[in-house]
């Protein structure tokens, strides 16, 4: 009893500066609304009122959530702090998914590394069960030491990938060369914390330390500007033009000028793999999409 109410004590000294900090956020909404505990039998946790949710790993079992809701496009923040110290070995994964034999999915991946190595930031997009679009990013930042924002924007025209609002990717609608979008299929977000010791880390080459275990990573500032779907139905089609306000402007999002020349900065110092320079894994031709 002694030692489990001070390693209580000792885990709410931890998580004040967490606390204090979101308490400055007013949008923050509650995790508990949001969001369902899925799978890692008491691993998963929505502490603080709905204000943090941690996911931890250990040798036994990572664990995961999804969202109550499906999403059909949509505007979606999440702030996550990733596992610190040597997380070489784990998976961090954040996405929106359908279901079925020909879904489609939209990615955010974090490969941990050796302590102070850099993290890769993971990205693919699939539609109709096709994917192999992978991009894959360096972070100008310690992704560990704080939260931070990373954005997925979905709309009938593209998808763009943001973190702290710098856009990271864009991935445009390109069904008028016969590339099929993500636009037909409600998907939820699912994240999991998982051991992929076999191809995360420098190809698979350091494994996980399980001396280091249990890893957690954090979350918090859910935000969805989005078209929730239910019983067959958006919830931005029931609404009248009229009374969608002009929050509703990520429907037709694009990125401005400023924008895109903070993607070309991120492509250029930060991307370390793009399917679509990789002319040896496409002998027969680049994806359409590259050319678009
Ligand atoms: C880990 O660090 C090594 C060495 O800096 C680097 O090559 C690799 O891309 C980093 N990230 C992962 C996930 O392997
Ligand atoms: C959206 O904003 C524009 C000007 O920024 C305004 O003219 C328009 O009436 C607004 N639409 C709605 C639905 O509020």
């Amino acid at each position: 009893m002694a030692s489990s109410s001070t390693s209580s004590s000792v885990k709410l000294m931890l998580l004040m500066p967490v606390l204090v900090s979101s308490l400055i956020v007013a949008t923050v909404g509650n995790l508990n609304q949001d969001f369902d505990i899925t799978w890692g039998d008491g691993r998963a946790n929505i502490l603080n009122n709905g204000k943090l949710l941690t996911l931890k790993l250990d040798k036994a079992s990572g664990s995961g959530f999804q969202s109550k809701n499906e999403y059909l496009f949509g505007k979606i923040d999440m702030q996550l702090k990733l596992v610190p110290g040597n997380s070489a070995g784990t998976v961090t994964a954040y996405y929106l998914s359908s279901k079925g034999s020909t879904w489609d999915e939209i990615d955010f991946e974090f490969l941990g590394n050796l302590s102070g190595d850099p993290y890769i930031l993971h990205t693919n997009v699939f539609s109709q069960g096709k994917g192999n679009r992978e991009q894959q990013f360096y972070l100008w930042f310690d992704p560990t030491a704080d939260f931070h924002t990373y954005s997925i924007l979905w709309n009938p025209q593209r998808i763009i990938y943001s973190v702290d609002g710098t856009p990271i990717r864009e991935f445009k609608n390109s069904e008028s060369i016969g590339v099929p979008f993500p636009k037909n299929q409600p998907m939820r977000i699912y994240s999991s914390l998982w051991n992929a010791d076999d191809w995360a880390t420098r190809g698979g080459l350091v494994k996980t330390d399980w001396s280091q275990a249990p890893f957690t990573a954090s979350y918090r500032n859910f935000k969805a500007d989005a078209c929730t779907w239910s019983s067959g139905a958006s919830s931005c089609s029931s609404t009248t033009p009229s009374s969608s306000s002009n929050s509703s402007s990520w429907l037709s999002q694009e990125l401005d000028s400023a924008s895109q020349e903070r993607l070309k900065w991120v492509q250029k110092n930060y991307m370390i793999y793009n399917y679509c320079s990789d002319t040896k894994r496409f002998p027969q031709g680049l994806p359409p999409e590259c050319s678009a």
